[in-house]
């Protein structure tokens, strides 16, 4: 049987077609793609850049000699190619385990395809068991973290750890979120919110996810 990360890296192999001819590539961040930017070296020499959504990708994508470019300077990216840590029927995704979902969610939409990949464990039929991760100012913490209360959540402050924008991430537990779409519009509406790990208004656009030997695609 595969181990988790055999299955990441299997996954990671399967998304090169997708940039394969494509100029500047949206990169995201987790161990998924790490194995994507190591698959990436072999491909190199087609690629002539990417928009990356953390510091630590643009790293690995500086070392192995793919130039790291400013969304600002790119425009609309024809290919971000991302993981996630739960992914429902519909494509919508809870991201940020990472820390790095602001970004994310700003290449996502600036994209025209997004490519998600994964390892089968990441899908599920309703999101929320896996803990919502919210980027908040971190003046506003206690304040966003008494909000979610309201709306039926457990936030819990993710100590120790700071945002590539500087900013708090706040881990939402005991969420069965039933509609998506709405709770990411309420939560995007408390002030302090910077961003919620819902990619639901903007979902992917084809998942990838390898269970056992196969790839299965939706
Ligand atoms: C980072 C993310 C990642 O895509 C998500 O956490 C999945 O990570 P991994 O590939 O390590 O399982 O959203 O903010």
């Amino acid at each position: 049987m595969m181990t988790q990360d055999e299955l990441k890296q299997k996954v990671a192999r399967a998304a090169l077609p997708y940039v394969k001819d494509v100029g500047i590539i949206g990169v995201g961040t987790g161990s998924t793609i790490r194995y994507f930017i190591d698959a990436l070296a072999d491909f190199k020499a087609d690629i002539e850049g990417a928009v990356s959504s953390s510091e630590s990708s643009s790293e690995q994508l500086r070392k192995i000699g793919i130039p790291v470019l400013d969304l600002n300077a790119v425009g609309t990216l024809d290919v971000y190619v991302d993981g996630a840590d739960e992914i429902n029927p519909l494509k919508e995704l809870i991201k940020g385990g990472g820390a790095a979902l602001t970004r994310e969610k700003i290449i996502a939409a600036a994209s025209k395809k997004f490519v998600c990949i994964a390892d089968g464990s990441k899908c599920v039929d309703v999101l929320g068991a896996f803990p919502l991760p919210i980027e908040v100012i971190p003046m506003a913490r206690s304040y966003v973290a008494r909000e979610l209360v309201k709306l039926g959540g457990q936030p819990i402050w993710r100590e120790n750890c700071v945002t590539d924008n500087h900013n708090h991430i706040l881990d939402v537990h005991n969420l069965n979120i039933m509609e998506p779409i709405k709770l990411e519009q309420a939560i995007n509406n408390i002030t302090g919110v910077v961003c919620v790990g819902i990619f639901a208004m903007r979902p992917a656009d084809v998942v990838l996810v390898s269970k056992g030997d196969e790839i299965v695609t939706f």
